[in-house]
């Protein structure tokens, strides 16, 4: 069936294997259980199977020897290494967030419908950053007794609803929805297969996210992404943060595009080789600066404005405000007429957040200092830098809503989790504002 958007007031979402890949965290955790009760490790395959269904019912299938009293010490075991280690060894599947967010904005009560214990769903969502994104969280008691799926469907529907749907990945997901008279939607990228969900009633399957959000949401729902830009001086630290924040993003279920400046294209490359060439002693300050405004402005139109077009969250080494500091301030050109010079180049891509890691200069001068090869900017003098760390101080001063000063000094693990604080409390803002598609770059400077 070809299915373009379908209207539904309530959705009620499972958790594992369909939001969140729990596999390594939830086999992990049952294997721990099986050592611990001296029983024989199982195969891949029906290690696979507890993916979905109850534990108890799945300890019972597996070890049919198992008393009841066995089984209630299995999940116990499961669940002591489950709170430490399981429930984080996780991820959400790239485009929920998004997904979400534009459910939200078309006004859809989503609801969490789990067979797993309520507070573990709870925590896994709120650790995920995406426990506001729904109006409920329903799931069992944390005996984990066997239950029946239908019953937490039944809970978690509202009193009052027009159309609703259960999307899960497995039978049991598509048997509830079927149970309470709603429609079941299954998806592929789970646990279950098209064979296992089709015989249990699945109205429509989704191969994988974006074709679930094209069903739910249709395509006409704009979903803009995030742009965060990272800045300060050279050895600020800015290369070992920038991985370690890509990879919390993509876990929480982001499409994330890293890049940098000068660059993050062939032709912006191009340019930046001309701009670091100590051959090129005589390039005046204004050519400095158009040079590297062009250079951004391939960027946005080839790399930043089509990913947050899609939704992605893009972080860039540098952007406009290294022009403003290094060119503005460090060759006194003056930060104004500089971010001038730049609008055209950056016309709408202004970043939603900007993390401005500061290093004290003569720590940053220190660590440029100890590079083998200095390029044509590096060989700028001290005075030069210090005009350049006022620059980005006085930027960080000017727009406090969208820079972060962050202490770069600090140890690597403390500068990280303040990054990522920062970041997930923007993301949280972001998730819960309407979806509002940017206008096209270059459109939107046309003045005729
Ligand atoms: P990098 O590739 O080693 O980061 O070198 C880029 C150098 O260019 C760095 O010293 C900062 C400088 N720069 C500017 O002067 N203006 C700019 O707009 C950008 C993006 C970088």
């Amino acid at each position: 069936m070809q299915v373009t958007s379908l209207r539904y007031d309530v959705i009620l979402f499972d958790l594992d294997g369909t939001l969140t890949d729990s596999y390594p965290g939830v086999t992990g955790s049952v294997k721990a259980a099986i050592d611990g009760m001296g029983l024989d490790r199982p195969d891949l395959e029906t290690l696979r199977s507890f993916m979905g269904p109850p534990l108890s019912e799945s300890f019972k299938r597996v070890y049919g020897q198992l008393t009841q009293e066995e089984v209630d010490h299995c999940i116990a075991l499961y669940r002591d290494d489950f709170t430490v280690n399981g429930i984080y060894n996780n991820r959400v599947y790239t485009g929920i967030p998004h997904l979400l967010r534009r459910l939200k904005a078309m006004d859809v009560t989503c609801v969490v419908a789990t067979s797993k214990p309520t507070v573990y769903a709870r925590r896994v969502l709120e650790y995920f950053g995406l426990l506001e994104m729904f109006d409920a969280v329903i799931g069992v008691e944390l005996d984990e007794r066997e239950h029946d799926k239908a019953d937490v469907v039944r809970a978690a529907l509202p009193a009052h609803y027009r159309r609703a749907a259960m999307v899960g990945d497995r039978h049991y997901d598509m048997r509830a929805a079927k149970a309470n008279n709603i429609d079941a939607i299954g998806v592929l990228y789970g646990y279950g297969d098209r064979a296992e969900l089709i015989e249990t009633g699945a109205d429509i399957i989704a191969e994988d996210v974006p074709a679930l959000a094209r069903m739910l949401c249709g395509d006409s729902a704009a979903s803009e992404g995030l742009f965060i830009t990272v800045e300060g001086l050279d050895g600020a630290g800015k290369t070992t943060q920038m991985p370690l924040l890509a990879k919390r993003l993509e876990r929480m279920g982001f499409e994330v595009v890293t890049t940098r400046e000068p660059g993050g294209t062939p032709l912006s490359e191009w340019i930046s080789e001309r701009l670091k060439d100590t051959a090129n002693t005589g390039m005046a300050a204004e050519t400095e600066t158009y040079l590297f405004a062009a250079s951004r402005a391939q960027h946005v139109r080839e790399v930043i404005a089509p990913a947050l077009a899609r939704g992605a969250v893009v972080i860039s080494d540098r952007f406009v405000d290294s022009s403003a500091a290094y060119q503005g301030g460090g060759r006194e050109l003056g930060l104004r007429r500089v971010q001038q010079i730049n609008e055209m180049a950056v016309s709408v891509c202004i970043p939603d957040l900007t993390l401005l890691l500061m290093v004290d200069l003569q720590t940053a001068l220190l660590r440029r200092g100890s590079a083998t090869r200095l390029d044509r900017i590096e060989r700028a003098g001290e005075a030069f830098f210090t005009r350049v760390y006022d620059a980005f101080v006085q930027i960080g001063r000017e727009e406090p809503d969208r820079v972060k000063f962050i202490d770069a000094s600090a140890d690597v693990k403390a500068v990280t989790q303040e990054v990522q604080s920062l970041v997930e409390t923007a993301l949280r803002a972001h998730l819960l504002s309407t979806p509002d598609k940017r206008p096209e770059p270059s459109a939107a400077d046309s003045e005729d």
